[in-house]
């Protein structure tokens, strides 16, 4: 099919030569990836920065005097430099990495509920949470007596707030954390949460963002956000599998209980008492993924060349490069799809990131899924981790693509045809 997209803003071709992957075929056709909400691919800088760790400075980090100790102190330290300067964090001690997203909330839901959850306290999130950012908090909130609340969604996927003076009517005197997604996984909504942190920070209340879906997709500034904590995983930014971060503002992690104890984690151990370790190791305990905290500085640092160096030329809406032109996908594939009879879109918030999530009547998502990939399409069916979503909008599960810097007009064309044809054969 023709389209009548505008230019690409970035030099996708430049950009695919960079990601080995792509030239993959499945069940011999080319591969199309849209599964980057799940987790992105990997460019080529990122792959050789993670295994020159292991082929020249394999080594424990912060533990030995010997120089491949001291050589992957340093490059994992520059990692979390890198890092954040990209956030636009105050000191590189608030930046803690563990394995993902999910580590990430669940050392916030523990430690947070130890610090500040009394029975009948109430946490705040929403119901188009992932359940990484539901179950840690219904855990805390079991340990402690208090209260899950939620914020509704509307029908287009976007935060129900309340009365026009009141931003969140669901806050009460009893709230004391905040926590929420900053773009959903399922629907693709931006959530605005610079202003809900306003908001909350006026009632004291403690903010935490999800920032899963967003780090790839916006540009981060914790500083201007003025959260207290902000998630994300590594594996969705064109890093590796096993890295993510939690980032948090000093003050509030200086208080805040260590979630994991044991090694790196420790000033003095007795066995009367054991004194933590300063920030951010008192929240590392044992030996980290190295290596893949490498990689994830140098997904970092290839994010800043390759996309921040275009944002100049071509920011729209105060996102990145990379964003305008997954934006201008999401309105080709939107426009394209919506012309297929019986296809309805879960999520259509004003503000979106590319990802388009879509039910068709008549047609199983899984069955939709099996179908694109014999043609070598990788879309991503079922909940999306978002059952209570999946409820809310009366279906069992959608068909998502979700859109990265290396998808082109040409793939989002082929999405369309494969759809068409799987349509066909399964009414
Ligand atoms: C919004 C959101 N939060 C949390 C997660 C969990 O991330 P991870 O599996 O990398 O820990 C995901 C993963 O899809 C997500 O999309």
């Amino acid at each position: 099919m023709k389209s009548a997209a505008v230019q690409p803003a970035i030099n996708v071709e430049e950009i695919r030569a960079q990601f080995p992957i792509l030239k993959e075929l499945v069940h011999g056709k080319p591969l199309v990836y849209f599964d980057n909400a799940a987790t992105s691919q990997k460019p080529r800088r990122v792959i050789k920065a993670e295994s020159a760790y292991y082929a020249t400075i394999n080594a424990n980090v912060h533990r030995g005097v010997h120089t491949l100790s001291t050589k992957a102190t340093e490059a994992q330290e520059a990692a979390r430099e890198i890092i954040r300067k990209h956030i636009n964090a105050k000191h590189a001690h608030e930046v803690i990495f563990t394995s993902g997203t999910t580590a990430s909330m669940n050392l916030a839901a523990f430690s947070l509920g130890q610090l500040l959850l009394k029975p009948g306290d109430e946490v705040l999130i929403s119901e188009m949470e992932h359940h990484a950012n539901i179950v840690p908090w219904q855990m805390a909130c079991e340990r402690h007596g208090a209260k899950l609340k939620v914020i509704p969604v509307t029908d287009s996927g976007e935060l129900a707030l309340g009365s026009s003076d009141h931003l969140i009517d669901q806050f009460s005197d009893r709230t004391r954390i905040l926590t929420i997604s900053h773009v959903s996984n399922t629907l693709g909504t931006i959530n605005p949460v610079k202003e809900l942190i306003a908001e909350a920070k006026k009632r004291g209340i403690i903010t935490v963002v999800d920032g899963a879906q967003a780090i790839a997709h916006l540009d981060i500034d914790v500083q201007d956000l003025s959260c207290d904590l902000y998630a994300f995983s590594g594996h969705k930014a064109y890093g590796p599998t096993g890295t993510g971060v939690l980032y948090g503002r000093e003050e509030l992690l200086e208080r805040m209980p260590p979630w994991q104890g044991g090694g790196e984690m420790i000033d003095v151990v007795t066995f009367e008492k054991t004194t933590y370790a300063k920030l951010p190791f008192k929240f590392e305990a044992g030996t980290p993924h190295i290596a893949g905290i490498i990689g994830l500085g140098e997904a970092f640092r290839w994010m800043e060349d390759y996309d921040f160096a275009f944002a100049k030329a071509s920011a729209e809406r105060g996102k990145s490069a990379f964003a305008a032109h997954e934006h201008m996908l999401l309105e080709h594939a939107t426009k394209e799809l919506l012309a297929i009879d019986g296809l309805r879109i879960i999520g259509t918030a004003k503000e979106k990131v590319g990802v388009i999530s879509f039910v068709i009547d008549g047609v199983h998502h899984y069955d939709l899924g099996t179908l694109l990939d014999q043609q070598g399409i990788a879309v991503r069916t079922g909940h999306h981790c978002t059952q209570p979503l999946m409820e809310r909008f009366g279906v069992s599960g959608t068909t998502r693509a979700s859109f990265a810097c290396f998808n082109t007009i040409a793939e989002v064309d082929a999405l369309v045809a494969g759809v068409k044809k799987a349509v066909k054969m399964l009414r």
